[in-house]
């Protein structure tokens, strides 16, 4: 399995900086044997960027997506939609999406579901809030965000499933989980996957929340990391790079 850093773009940069910011990585990018470099611009950046990443080690995904292929559903953007303009993957379920647009579980799993179901890799985001953890509820919620995700997904779609573990208290806040944090959640979430199925393979596993270029080789340490989603820290060119050196090993 490649170990992937993927850049969580958010509402961040404009059509300009977003493929210029593209053009770099796509350079970095380059003759990388274990890593891949994914990124995620705004929506309205997605077709260039794709654009500029064709032909390229690049992969370009899209930040949410909804489950219907077309229809009254103002502000959204469809399956269909998003494979139009380019995009090879979709990020659904960030802890953004959750707690500041209050998409409940059963939402996030229909996002998902529809995402996998048309092939699109689709990485689903988990995590816990700092009062979760602090109650001792980190397993509890991860099993209630990730259960919807993963329940009746045939073959097809478990190969073109990504999870990421991103404590919502360590996203954009420079607190990165501790190595032992990361190594529970992460063996916690295998478990969970083996416990719904039980012979087919758990999928790549992310970390995210204050990834950085000086916390990286120490994270991709730990068992059941599999890469980065990385926010701040993507938006650089320079730091970008540095992170898929590290991957790279
Ligand atoms: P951060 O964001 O790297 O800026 O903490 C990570 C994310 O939200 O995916």
């Amino acid at each position: 399995m490649k170990r992937l850093v993927v850049g969580n773009w958010k509402m961040n940069l404009g059509v300009g900086d977003a493929v210029a910011l593209t053009r770099q990585v796509s350079t970095a990018a380059k003759g990388l044997k274990r890593t891949e470099a994914w990124v995620a611009p705004s929506f309205t950046s997605l077709s260039e960027v794709a654009q500029c990443a064709s032909g390229t080690a690049v992969r370009v995904g899209a930040q949410n997506v909804h489950w219907e292929a077309k229809g009254a559903f103002t502000g959204e953007v469809s399956v269909p939609m998003v494979r139009e303009v380019g995009c090879s993957f979709v990020i659904v379920g960030h802890s953004e999406r959750r707690r500041v647009f209050f998409e409940p579980e059963g939402m996030v799993a229909k996002r998902s579901w529809a995402a996998l179901s048309a092939g699109l890799t689709t990485i689903v985001c988990v995590g816990e809030t700092l009062e979760e953890r602090e109650k001792g509820r980190t397993n509890g919620v991860i099993e209630t965000q990730l259960l919807p995700c993963i329940s009746s997904l045939t073959s097809d779609m478990v190969s073109q499933l990504v999870i990421a573990y991103e404590p919502v208290w360590a996203i954009g806040t420079g607190k990165v989980a501790s190595v032992s944090d990361i190594k529970d959640a992460h063996a916690y979430i295998a478990q969970l996957w083996s416990s719904v199925h039980k012979a087919i393979a758990c999928p790549a596993i992310l970390y995210g929340g204050s990834v950085t270029p000086e916390n990286f080789a120490e994270i991709l340490k730990v068992p059941l990391v599999n890469g980065g989603l990385v926010g701040g820290a993507s938006l650089k060119s320079e730091s970008f790079g540095q992170l898929l050196q590290i991957a790279e090993g």
